[in-house]
């Protein structure tokens, strides 16, 4: 039962959990109508303390679509935050207004600190270089329609393995499925953290590290490719030294498995050439509309409400 909880990692929700929401979100795209006002007189709060355009938009898009309304802040200048009001008074005072809240913010934890402090379903949109869980949501569901499958597959994630909470979240859940394998391609300074690799050896889970993508393409079931993380770097140098290492291209697209897909949580900077998008294994901008479908039905499991 989802009503009423909480989702700060993806770990949160059972596979069989998981599986429920895709399953709800597929019959969401194969029938919208029926949901168009399930969620009347409901208000979802998206309070974000960092920038976004798919989070904020796919929650506030998901919401207006299941016939809810939306309230909340894109910036947080534009709130009392920047008067100086904690994060846990911000809370207390928008779980008056609102039923359920999404809220993105640049420090770790901050959501869980919400969840402490509040009556309403909190959902991650994303701490820091933590974690990221309706992104793994919309990945989940992307995997689930392209490959039909979330067990044996090859998943290769490409770029800031470091930062990448999205990446973080994503591995994360694939690991709880039998027979996949790891493949982390990015320079050494942005590889994937250890307690994540620590995890892997643990459950006897296969991985390899690599910092060149044309030698493992032709393995691939899955690339997630992601952008190098920007904002997460100390110094402007170290960043513009490491944004393009890896380009996806039309000649490396020549290398894959003609049924790898190939997947992306966006924004993308140089990562993947637009000549890429007209490939038919390029599924980044389909995982976008996952992304809104999921969450109107993570939303309405949160909410307990039954179609
Ligand atoms: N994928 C993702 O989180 O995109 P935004 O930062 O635009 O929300």
């Amino acid at each position: 039962m989802l009503k009423g909880r909480h989702l700060l990692e993806p770990m949160d929700l059972t596979t069989k959990e998981i599986d429920e929401i895709c399953l709800l979100a597929e019959k969401i795209i194969d029938n919208p109508k029926k949901y168009r006002n399930v969620c009347q007189g409901q208000i979802l709060a998206t309070l974000f303390f960092e920038p976004s355009t798919r989070t904020r938009l796919s929650f506030e898009a998901a919401m207006l679509r299941l016939g809810g309304s939306v309230i909340g802040f894109s910036d947080s200048s534009s709130s009392s935050v920047s008067k100086g009001e904690s994060i846990v008074d911000t809370i207390k005072v928008i779980s008056c207004y609102a039923d359920i809240i999404a809220m993105r913010h640049p420090k770790e934890g901050a959501p869980k600190i919400a969840a402490m402090n509040t009556n309403i379903p909190i959902i991650n949109a994303g701490d820091g270089g933590h974690h990221h869980p309706t992104q793994t949501l919309t990945d989940l569901l992307t995997i689930k329609r392209a490959k039909k499958r979330f067990d044996n597959l090859t998943i290769g994630l490409c770029g800031d393995l470091k930062f990448g909470r999205t990446v973080h979240s994503l591995v994360k859940a694939m690991l709880r499925y039998p027979n996949n394998k790891f493949i982390f391609i990015s320079p050494k300074e942005l590889e994937i953290p250890d307690y994540i690799k620590d995890e892997l050896k643990e459950k006897r889970i296969e991985f390899m590290e690599v910092t060149k993508m044309e030698e493992v393409l032709p393995k691939l079931d899955i690339l997630y490719m992601t952008r190098v993380q920007k904002e997460r770097f100390f110094n402007e140098e170290d960043y513009i030294k490491l944004k393009d290492t890896f380009i996806l291209d039309k000649e490396k697209m020549k290398l894959a498995n003609k049924n790898m897909i190939v997947i992306h949580p966006l924004p993308r900077v140089n990562e993947i050439h637009p000549e890429v998008d007209n490939d038919k294994r390029a599924y980044y901008f389909e995982q976008v509309k996952n992304g809104m479908y999921v969450r109107m039905a993570l939303i309405m499991k949160l909410l307990g409400i039954e179609e």
